[in-house]
């Protein structure tokens, strides 16, 4: 099918519609609502990081970078990979430096799936893979995660794994349900990616947020993974700078190759003196990662302490920084109509659970929070919530 006229987008564009999460937060400044919608920290990032990026400015890291990521921030982020997980990584040829992990996700995409190869997707799933997936020409074959535990039937995911199957893409500690995979799965997944030659495509921004003892795994360390791995991580969330658009990918050198062709032409390179304070961030003391999970496990407790009274059911997250919520009780029709409840009557935004399914009816009763914010923007929203009432009384 052709476009209708010049104005229409191209068949690509219009395949998928704009971020609902972006959308929330714009409804949740034309109502001046409390905006637990978008996971963006409403708090100060670290010191020391601000620091070196303005030392950086002023110290006229000003130009491009090397197209791939200037040389000791991909020396920091290979040596702090090794550190942690015992997964050697060479910083010339198999670290690529992209805006963001947005970016490296998309770069990733583009220069590893042709038109037409499906891609397995976990859902609920972190809004982008989607339109991902569209641009990239994929076709995406989703397995549910189920609550309460969000685990998935073995079965069901073997069951979409076939010889079109050119990747999958695993984000954990997961947004939106919390879920932190375990070894015997991520090893199930790997089983499954050795046998049909799958590429395992894996977004590990949240791999510092953890709660309750859980423990990251990157499948990188999964045996015979290492080289069918791409592990895609930022700045943005573990050192709560998700404007400075900072992130990576680390692969096999074959790989990382195809990948930085795709960011030079897509990007040319991620912001230079950002990098810069990147080298500084990825030189925190293991203190600073300690402090931010038990930081956040304090913010994850005190709204579990807001919700829960409110008729909310929570699903307790293990790791990253949401609460998936199942609405059921309040009666109304569906989480669209309760979200624009919420942020217009209420004054609180939240996400549609819908928006993180493909099928659209597994996210009707559901609506997620972010609590990566300050106390008093928590207890503003617990006073607002106070409010909720249920479909028979709220109009
Ligand atoms: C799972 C996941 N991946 C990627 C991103 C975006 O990360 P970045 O700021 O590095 O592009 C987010 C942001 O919310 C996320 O939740």
């Amino acid at each position: 099918m052709t476009s209708m006229s010049i104005t229409a987008g191209s068949q690509r564009a219009t395949q998928f519609t704009e971020s609902v999460i972006r959308e929330m937060t714009r409804l949740a400044q034309q109502y001046e609502s409390v905006n637990l919608s978008q996971g963006f920290p409403d708090f100060a990032a670290p010191d020391a990081l601000k620091t070196a990026a303005c030392e950086a400015i002023v110290g006229d890291v000003n130009q491009y970078a090397v197209t791939w990521g200037a040389k000791p921030f991909r020396e920091a982020i290979a040596r702090e990979f090794t550190k942690r997980y015992g997964v050697v990584v060479d910083a010339d040829t198999q670290v690529t430096v992209c805006c963001g992990s947005t970016e490296a996700m998309m770069s990733t995409m583009l220069a590893t799936v042709d038109p037409g190869d499906e891609v397995v997707v976990f859902e609920p799933f972190y809004e982008n893979y989607g339109p991902d997936a569209i641009l990239s020409g994929a076709v995406p074959r989703y397995v549910t995660l189920h609550e309460p535990d969000w685990t998935f039937d073995p079965d069901a995911l073997a069951s979409v794994f076939n010889a079109r199957t050119r990747a999958v893409i695993i984000n954990s500690p997961n947004n939106p349900t919390g879920k932190v995979f375990g070894k015997g799965e991520l090893e199930t997944i790997a089983a499954l990616c050795r046998r049909w030659d799958v590429l395992a495509i894996t977004d590990e921004i949240y791999e510092h947020i953890l709660y309750d003892g859980a423990e990251h795994v990157p499948m990188a360390t999964i045996e015979g993974m290492a080289d069918r791995t791409v592990t895609i991580n930022s700045l943005s969330k573990t050192y709560s700078v998700t404007g400075w658009r900072v992130g990576w990918a680390i692969a096999s050198p074959e790989l990382t190759g195809v990948v930085r062709k795709v960011h030079d032409f897509l990007t040319v390179g991620a912001a230079a003196p950002l990098q810069e304070a990147g080298v500084e961030a990825l030189a925190l003391p293991d203190d600073y990662y300690t402090e931010l999970a038990a930081a956040y496990q304090r913010r994850r407790d005190m709204l579990l302490g807001l919700l829960e009274p409110r008729g909310f059911v929570c699903y307790r997250p293990r790791g990253a920084y949401y609460i998936m919520t199942d609405i059921g009780g309040f009666g109304f029709d569906d989480d669209v109509e309760f979200s624009r409840y919420l942020v217009s009557d209420v004054g609180v935004a939240v996400v549609p659970g819908s928006s993180f399914y493909h099928d659209l009816r597994l996210g009707r009763t559901k609506v997620r929070f972010t609590f990566c914010k300050r106390d008093e923007t928590l207890h503003e929203a617990g006073r607002r919530l106070q409010g909720v009432a249920s479909r028979a009384t709220a109009r």
